[in-house]
């Protein structure tokens, strides 16, 4: 297929109409996302209409900087959008506040992203089961073992996060997103640490989670093949989605990548910044500033928790850090 950059995001099949009677368990409508002003103003997304329907592993892939991250962040609250609307489920974003948003993301939403974002001094396994934890729900044993010895990890469950590998500290974080069903999960670049061994087992694992038990994923990739285990990938490119796929196989992914890479290249087509100059903030930096983020909202809640627990007024959780 030849792939054209358009100024404005193209309508796809991912919000046609035609489509509507899918469910979506998330969905970005119109969003545009600044980041600073200025001349360091980057339009990171560029009105996106995106849906991710329920029960379906969904890729996102673009070049680096096209505003795949960004898109994550949007969905999951942690960003708050510049215009537009976001959903999960039925819930539409804009209208929460912190702590709505804080309680919907740990309880409605699991993360991957691509650095490691685990707790140093808890072990692997209260790692996993920190969210659940926090949210005062119990981890289903069964499904427990099975996501452990799926991705390798149980012989690894008492180690604290410096005691592993990279990969291994992954797959952690890969379990804990998994392990208390969310409805959405999402995962930035989920295999980026990893061999194409345990990359291997780690899609599998959301494969099959999708296809036993309706979990819905969006997945940020740079791989061609990762995304073929894909529904459907959607193609960012310069904040804007450009096009999209249905089960794909890796060529006609990697035509498209292609295709929207020779663009980028062409005189005269556009950079990620607002306005000529480098971006203010590379997209690592990004990543890491979010994952602090993360952390600290969720930390914040328990904190809150623990504040009502000790008042009296605490209706519920125990979890012991
Ligand atoms: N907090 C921020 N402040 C300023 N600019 C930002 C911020 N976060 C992201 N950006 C910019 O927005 C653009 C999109 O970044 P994003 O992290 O979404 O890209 P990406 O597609 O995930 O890239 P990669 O594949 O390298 O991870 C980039 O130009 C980036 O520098
Ligand atoms: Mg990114």
């Amino acid at each position: 297929m030849s792939i054209g950059v358009p100024q404005r995001s193209a309508p796809t099949p991912a919000t046609d109409p035609a489509r509507a009677g899918q469910r979506w368990a998330a969905r970005a409508e119109a969003v545009s996302k600044v980041y600073g002003s200025g001349e360091t103003r980057v339009r990171a997304l560029d009105v996106v209409d995106a849906g991710f329907v329920h029960g379906e592993l969904t890729a996102v892939m673009g070049p680096s900087g096209s505003g795949k991250s960004t898109l994550m962040q949007c969905l999951s609250g942690l960003d708050r959008v510049s215009s537009g609307r976001v959903w999960i489920g039925d819930q539409e974003l804009s209208g929460l506040g912190e702590r709505a948003l804080t309680e919907l993301r740990r309880d409605r939403v699991g993360f991957v992203f691509q650095a490691f974002n685990l707790l140093p001094t808890l072990t692997a396994r209260e790692n996993i089961t920190l969210p659940a934890d926090l949210g005062g729900r119990a981890v289903e044993a069964d499904w427990l073992d099975h996501v452990v010895d799926t991705l390798g990890l149980r012989e690894r469950l008492a180690h604290r996060p410096g005691e592993l590998s990279g990969g291994q500290q992954q797959r952690v974080a890969c379990a804990r997103a998994l392990v208390g069903r969310p409805e959405l999960v999402l995962a930035d670049e989920p295999t980026g640490n990893l061999d194409s061994r345990a990359a291997g087992e780690v899609l599998g694992l959301l494969r099959r989670s999708v296809d036993d038990l309706g979990q819905t994923i969006a997945l940020v990739t740079h791989d061609a093949a990762a995304a073929a285990h894909a529904d459907r990938v959607l193609f960012l490119h310069d904040g804007r989605l450009v096009a999209e796929l249905s089960s794909a196989d890796a060529g006609e992914v990697l035509e498209t990548m292609a295709g929207l890479e020779h663009a980028g290249a062409e005189p005269g087509g556009s950079g990620t910044p607002d306005l000529d100059g480098a971006p203010v903030v590379d997209a690592a930096a990004a990543e890491a500033a979010r994952t602090a983020r993360l952390l600290r909202a969720q930390l914040d809640a328990f904190i809150a928790d623990v504040d009502a627990l000790a008042a009296g007024t605490g209706d519920r959780r125990g979890a012991a850090l």
